[in-house]
C-alpha cells in the first residue's frame, strides 16, 4: 500500500504550501536553533567547507554553518523561503552566506558547486528528500555525480520507508518516503563511497514527534 502522502504531489502545489508556510512566519522570523544533524556534521567536515545546503527552507542550519565560519549558500524552491534568509543574511549571518532559489532542474545545483568558494564542499539536505519526486531526486543526484570532485561530501538527512506509520504533528504535506537501502545504491553507482549511515529513531526528536530517519555521509571518489 503505497502511504506516501500525494494529494499535493504537484509541483505548483508543494511551491505554494512552502510559500504560505514559510510567509506565514516570515513576520516573526528569529534565528533559531539548528538542527540536531547541522550540529553533527558541522563536526564532522572540514572548517575551510563550502556548505550547500539545499532545501535550506527558513535557513535555520545555513545560519548555523555560517556563524561558525563556513561559507554557505542556502537553495530552496520558495520564494518566500529566500526572500525572508536573503532579508536577514546581511545582520545575522557570517561573512560568506548567500540564498539562491533553485527547483533542482534548473542547473543552479550544478552552477553553485562549478562556482565553489572553496576547496572542499559539503552538499548538505536535512528532510529534504523526502520532500522531492524520483524525478527530483534523481536530478539532484545527477548534479552531484557532474559538479562534485573527489573528496567533496554530501550530508542527507531524511525519513524512511520504516517513518510511514509515525504520528506526524507538523501539517501534512508531500512525503516521499525514502529506502535507505536504494538510496545507497544510486549514490554508489554516482561515484559516492558512503562514509557514515545510521537509520533509527531519536536523531530527529520534535515535540511528541520521533521520525525514523537515515542519515548518511557520502564522499566522491572520483
Ligand atoms: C521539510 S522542508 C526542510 C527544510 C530544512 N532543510 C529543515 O530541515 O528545516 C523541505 C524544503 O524543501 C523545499 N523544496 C521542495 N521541493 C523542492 C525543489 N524541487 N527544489 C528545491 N527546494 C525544494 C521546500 O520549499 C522546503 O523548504
Amino acid at each position: 500500500m503505497n502511504q506516501n502522502i500525494r494529494q499535493k504531489s504537484l509541483p505548483e502545489d508543494r511551491r505554494a504550501f512552502w510559500d504560505q508556510f514559510y510567509a506565514k512566519s516570515a513576520g516573526s522570523w528569529e534565528l533559531t536553533l539548528p538542527s540536531q544533524f547541522a550540529a553533527f556534521v558541522a563536526n564532522e567536515i572540514d572548517r575551510q567547507s563550502h556548505v550547500i545546503d539545499v532545501g535550506c527552507g527558513n535557513a535555520r542550519d545555513s545560519f548555523f554553518f555560517s556563524r561558525h565560519g563556513f561559507k554557505v549558500t542556502g537553495m530552496d524552491a520558495s520564494e518566500a523561503a529566500i526572500a525572508s534568509a536573503q532579508k536577514h543574511a546581511q545582520k545575522q549571518g557570517g561573512d560568506d552566506l548567500e540564498f539562491v532559489r533553485t527547483n533542482l532542474k534548473d542547473g543552479l545545483v550544478e552552477r553553485v558547486l562549478s562556482e565553489r568558494r572553496s576547496e572542499t564542499v559539503c552538499v548538505y539536505a536535512r528532510f529534504f528528500l523526502h520532500a522531492i519526486t524520483d524525478d527530483e531526486e534523481d536530478a539532484l543526484i545527477r548534479a552531484l555525480r557532474s559538479g562534485c570532485r573527489p573528496g567533496d561530501v554530501v550530508a542527507f538527512e531524511y525519513r524512511t520507508l520504516a517513518d510511514r506509520a509515525t504520528t506526524k504533528i507538523a501539517a501534512p504535506h508531500f512525503r516521499r518516503y525514502v529506502s535507505a537501502t536504494d538510496l545507497d545504491a544510486k549514490m554508489e553507482a554516482s561515484e559516492f563511497r558512503k562514509c557514515y549511515g545510521v537509520e533509527g529513531g531519536g536523531f530527529a526528536k520534535y515535540k511528541t514527534e520521533d521520525a525514523i530517519v537515515a542519515r548518511a555521509i557520502y564522499e566522491k571518489t572520483q
